[in-house]
C-alpha cells in the first residue's frame, strides 16, 4: 500500500509539472482525486490491509492527497497568471481613453428637484396616488359638479368601466386626507392627462406638482408666503409675484399666481404660473364622509392647496418655445441642460 501511494504521488507530481493548460489540469484532477480517480480507488482498498498497518497507511494517504491537491492549486495559479499576461500583451496603456458621454437630468426632473428641495425644507413630504382614478377622486370629492366641462368626454380620457386618467394631481389631496388625519403637509408630483390637441403649448400627458397643507388655523397669509418663497427660489429672489382672484371648485377663495418676467429686449410682463386657494369646506365634507368621521371638521381646521404645471415652469425658466421639445428626446436639445 505504502509503495503504491508513493508511486501515485511521484506520477502525479511529474504529470502536474508538465501540464500546459487549465482544462487539462482539471481533467487530471478528476483522474486522480475524482470518484473513480487513481487515489480514490487506492484508498478504497484500505479496508483490506491488516489492522496494525492501517494508521500508517491512513496517514500516508492523507499526505499524498494533500500534496497532490496543493500541487494542482499552485499549477492552476501559475497557468492563470500566464493567461492574464498574454491577454494584457495586446493592451496599449498609452492609447487615449474612450470618450464617455455622461447623461444629464431631464429639464423636467431638474425643475422638479429644485421645487421639491425647497418644499421639503418647508416641511412638506412626498405623497403619490394612482394615475388611473375614479371619477369621485378626480371630480366629485373635489367639489366639481357633474356638468363641469372638465368632466366632459371631450376633455378627459375615460375607461369603459367609468374610471379615467386623472386630469390633475389634485386627486392626491383626497387620497391623502382619506387615509391620514390632519395635520397633513404634502406635495405630489406626477403625471396628468387631458384630451388636448397637441401643439406648442399643450401635451395630452404632462406633469404637475400639487401641494396641500391642512392643520388648525392655516391662513391665507401662509399660502401667500409659502408660494412666494417657492417661486422665488425657482425664478430668483427678486421676482415679483402676484395673486389674482380666480375660481377653482376645490378652493375658496381661489387665486391664480402670476410672476413678472423680464423678457429680453421687451417690456416685462405678468405670466400665469400656478393655481391655489384655501381648501373648500365641501372638500373636507366629502373626505369626512368617505372616512366616516369628522377628522376634517371645516369649523376647526383649514388648509391651502396649490397646483402647478412642471412643463410650463421649465418653459418659462429656460425660455423653451415649444412644449413638444420636452418629449422628443432630441439629444441636441437635451444637451443644453447639463
Ligand atoms: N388642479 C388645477 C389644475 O389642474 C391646479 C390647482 C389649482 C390645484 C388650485 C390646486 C389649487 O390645488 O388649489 O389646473
Amino acid at each position: 500500500m505504502l509503495e503504491e501511494l508513493e508511486a501515485i504521488h511521484a506520477d502525479a507530481i511529474s504529470a502536474i509539472a508538465e501540464m500546459a493548460d487549465i482544462d487539462g489540469l482539471e481533467a487530471f484532477r478528476v483522474s486522480y482525486l475524482g470518484r473513480k480517480g487513481r487515489l480514490t480507488v487506492a484508498a478504497a482498498r484500505m479496508k483490506d490491509i491488516p489492522k496494525e498497518d492501517k494508521p500508517a497507511a491512513g496517514k500516508a494517504l492523507n499526505e499524498v492527497r494533500n500534496a497532490i491537491t496543493a500541487a494542482i492549486g499552485e499549477k492552476g495559479e501559475s497557468l492563470q497568471i500566464a493567461i492574464d499576461a498574454k491577454a494584457a500583451e495586446n493592451v496599449d496603456v498609452t492609447l487615449p481613453g474612450r470618450l464617455m458621454h455622461p447623461g444629464a437630468r431631464h429639464p423636467i426632473s431638474q425643475i422638479l428637484d429644485r421645487a421639491v428641495a425647497t418644499l421639503r425644507r418647508m416641511g412638506f413630504s412626498l405623497a403619490s396616488g394612482p394615475e388611473i382614478e375614479t371619477e369621485w377622486h378626480c371630480f366629485d370629492a373635489l367639489n366639481t359638479p357633474p356638468e363641469h366641462p372638465a368632466r366632459n368626454e371631450s376633455d378627459t380620457f375615460y375607461f369603459e368601466d367609468g374610471r379615467l386618467l386623472r386630469t390633475h394631481t389634485s386627486t392626491v389631496q383626497i387620497r391623502t386626507m382619506e387615509t391620514s388625519p390632519p395635520p397633513v403637509r404634502i406635495i405630489a408630483p406626477g403625471a396628468a392627462f387631458r384630451r388636448d390637441e397637441i401643439d406648442s403649448t399643450h401635451l395630452s400627458h404632462f406633469n404637475q406638482l400639487e401641494g396641500l397643507y391642512v392643520d388648525e388655523g392655516v391662513s391665507l397669509a401662509e399660502l401667500k408666503g409659502s408660494l412666494e418663497y417657492l417661486l422665488r427660489s425657482i425664478f430668483g429672489e427678486k421676482t415679483p409675484v402676484r395673486f389674482r382672484p380666480h375660481f377653482f371648485p376645490f378652493t375658496e377663495p381661489s387665486f391664480e399666481i402670476d410672476i413678472m418676467l423680464e423678457a429680453r429686449g421687451k417690456a416685462s410682463k405678468w405670466i400665469e404660473i400656478a393655481g391655489c386657494g384655501m381648501v373648500d369646506p365641501d372638500v373636507f365634507n366629502a373626505v369626512n364622509k368617505a372616512r366616516g368621521d369628522n377628522a376634517y371638521a371645516p369649523d376647526k381646521i383649514s388648509g391651502f392647496a396649490f397646483g402647478l404645471g412642471l412643463e410650463r415652469l421649465a418653459m418659462i425658466l429656460w425660455g423653451i418655445s415649444d412644449i413638444r421639445l420636452l418629449i422628443e428626446n432630441d439629444i441636441r436639445f437635451l444637451r443644453q441642460f447639463p
